[in-house]
C-alpha cells in the first residue's frame, strides 16, 4: 500500500506550480480547516527550507515554482534500454543519504539497477568526509547500485567512467565548457556544478557491489550554499532557459549511468579514457596534491589505464589513487614585479 504523504508535503505539491492559492482552496483540496492549512503550511516551509509569500486577501505562493520528482514521469522519460536495466526506482521525500540507503539495500540483496533519488538529504555525503549540501526540491541527489563478479580492486577508474557519463549527458543538453576534475568533480567554468561519490564493498576475489552517488546543483540558493567551501554554480546559471526539468534530467542521467556501469563490467575503463581526456580540466596544468599531511606540487601527466593520476614531481613520477587525495590547480605564478613597483 502506498504510504500517505505528510500534509506539509501535500501542501507543497499544491503550491509547486508557483501560482497563488487561496487558503480556502488549499483547505478544500486537503479537507482541512483554513487554520489547519495556515499552521501546516508554515511548518512545512520551515521544515523544507522554502520561502513562502502570503498575499493579503489572495493566498499563498512559493517564491519560485518547484518541479518535484515524480517516478511515473521519470519512468516515462527513460529509454527502452534504460528501462530494461532499471530494477527498482525509489523516490524519497527526506532521507539521510541516497548512497547510504543503497549501500544498506545492497547488503539486503537489492538487485543491480536499483536507483534511489531524494528531494532532500539530511546527511548527504561528499568526498573525504565532507557534507553535501542537499536542500529540498531544487537539485538532484541520485544513487545507482550495480553488482560485479570481480572484487573492489577490479573496479579501478570506474568513477572516471561515471563522470564521463554525466558530463556527456550535460553536453548533449547544450552545456559547453563542462569539465571533469580528477577523480570525480564536475565543473563549469572552474566552478563546481556537481560531484560523484562512489562507494564499493565486496569480497577481495569478488563479487562486489558499487553505489555511484551523484549530486548535481540545479538551482541552489546562495543562502543554502553558504556551507560550500569552493566556487560553485548551478545548472540554472550555466544553461539558463535551456535547463531541462528535474524529472527529464534525472531520467537521462539514470539512462547514462546504468549503461556505463554495465559497459564498464564488460570492457573496463579503456574505452572511456579518450572521452575522459576530452573533459579533463587538468590537461597541461600544474596541480597541488594533498596526500595526508603532505602537499605535493607537480605537472599533471594524465591518467593510467587503472584510473590512477600521474604527476611529474621534483622527486619523479607519482601515481595517486582517488581515495587518498585532494587535488587543486596550483595558483598561477606571481607576475614579475616591474621596476617602478
Ligand atoms: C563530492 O564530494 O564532490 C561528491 C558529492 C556526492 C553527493 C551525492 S548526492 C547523492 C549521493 N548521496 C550522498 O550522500 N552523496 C551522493
Amino acid at each position: 500500500m502506498k504510504p500517505v504523504e505528510p500534509t506539509g508535503l501535500q501542501l507543497i505539491r499544491l503550491l509547486a506550480d508557483g501560482d497563488c492559492h487561496s487558503g480556502a482552496a488549499l483547505a478544500r483540496g486537503l479537507r482541512m480547516t483554513r487554520a489547519g492549512v495556515w499552521k501546516a503550511l508554515h511548518k512545512a516551509v520551515e521544515d523544507y527550507g522554502l520561502a513562502l509569500e502570503s498575499i493579503p486577501g489572495q493566498g499563498y505562493r512559493l517564491n519560485a515554482p518547484l518541479e518535484l520528482l515524480d517516478p511515473a514521469l521519470i519512468l516515462g522519460y527513460l529509454s527502452a534500454a534504460g528501462a530494461s536495466r532499471l530494477a527498482r526506482l525509489q523516490v524519497n521525500d527526506l532521507i539521510d543519504s541516497t548512497n547510504e540507503r543503497l549501500m544498506a539495500a545492497a547488503i539486503a540483496r537489492a538487485p543491480a539497477g536499483t536507483v534511489c533519488l531524494a528531494e532532500r538529504q539530511s546527511a548527504g555525503r561528499g568526498r573525504r568526509g565532507r557534507v553535501w549540501v542537499s536542500p529540498f526540491g531544487a537539485n538532484l541527489y541520485l544513487s545507482v547500485l550495480w553488482r560485479y563478479p570481480v572484487g573492489p580492486a577490479g573496479l579501478g577508474g570506474i568513477s572516471l567512467a561515471a563522470g564521463v557519463a554525466v558530463a556527456t549527458v550535460l553536453q548533449r543538453l547544450g552545456l559547453t565548457d563542462i569539465a571533469l576534475k580528477w577523480p570525480n568533480d564536475l565543473l563549469w567554468r572552474r566552478r563546481k556544478l556537481g560531484g560523484l561519490l562512489l562507494e564499493v564493498a565486496g569480497e577481495t576475489q569478488g563479487p562486489s557491489h558499487l553505489v555511484v552517488g551523484l549530486g548535481l546543483n540545479l538551482r541552489l540558493d546562495p543562502d543554502q550554499a553558504q556551507g560550500i567551501d569552493q566556487p560553485w554554480v548551478d545548472l540554472r546559471e550555466a544553461l539558463g532557459q535551456a535547463a531541462p526539468g528535474r524529472n527529464r534530467l534525472a531520467a537521462a542521467l539514470i539512462d547514462a549511468l546504468l549503461e556505463t556501469l554495465e559497459r564498464f563490467g564488460q570492457v573496463g575503463l579503456a574505452p572511456f579514457l579518450d572521452e575522459w581526456t576530452r573533459f579533463d580540466l587538468l590537461r597541461d596544468q600544474q596541480v597541488q596534491l594533498q596526500l595526508g599531511e603532505r602537499l605535493i606540487v607537480g605537472d599533471y601527466a594524465g591518467i593510467d589505464p587503472d584510473g590512477a593520476l600521474r604527476l611529474n614531481t621534483a622527486d619523479g613520477l607519482l601515481r595517486a589513487h582517488s581515495g587518498e587525495v585532494s587535488l587543486r590547480l596550483a595558483p598561477p605564478p606571481e607576475a614579475p614585479r616591474s621596476a617602478d613597483e
